[in-house]
């Protein structure tokens, strides 16, 4: 683990205090916490925009009686040109499905493939989320 070093910033009064009520209801222990966190998604954030490799959770909801869209999922995953790490399904009641599906590849192509499934027919809901070591 790399070492800490302390630093010191200066922030507008109203800034600061919207920041903490924040981080306070968000949870963090300590300004420094939500500061890191900040800081590493900045780099997520540009690691997915420079299209270099990351990985996502995909979840969707989806209606598995709407004709065809199991199929047309599947064959989305099969046609996908990066990696599908794994998926997880879970039969929410008679009608919805959930589903997670953990991918890697450049970030172009994870949205690209993210977007083609949440905008198949059927699926109700979703979200992609993209993340990385931030090296
Ligand atoms: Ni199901």
């Amino acid at each position: 683990m790399s070492s800490l070093i302390r630093t010191g910033i200066s922030l507008e009064k109203e800034l600061l205090e919207k920041f903490d009520r924040l981080i306070k209801q968000k949870g963090y222990q300590n300004r420094s916490e939500a500061i890191r966190d900040l800081v590493r998604d900045h780099f997520v954030q540009e690691e997915v925009a420079s299209n270099r490799e990351v990985v996502g959770t995909l979840t969707l909801v989806y209606d598995h009686h709407q004709p065809k869209l199991s199929e047309q999922l599947i064959e989305a995953q099969h046609d996908y040109t990066g990696q599908v790490l794994a998926t997880t399904h879970v039969h929410l009641d008679h009608r919805n499905c959930l589903e997670v599906i953990i991918l890697k590849g450049r970030g172009t192509d994870v949205k690209a493939f993210s977007d083609r499934l949440l905008s198949l027919r059927g699926v109700k809901h979703g979200k992609l989320v993209l993340t990385s070591t931030a090296k």
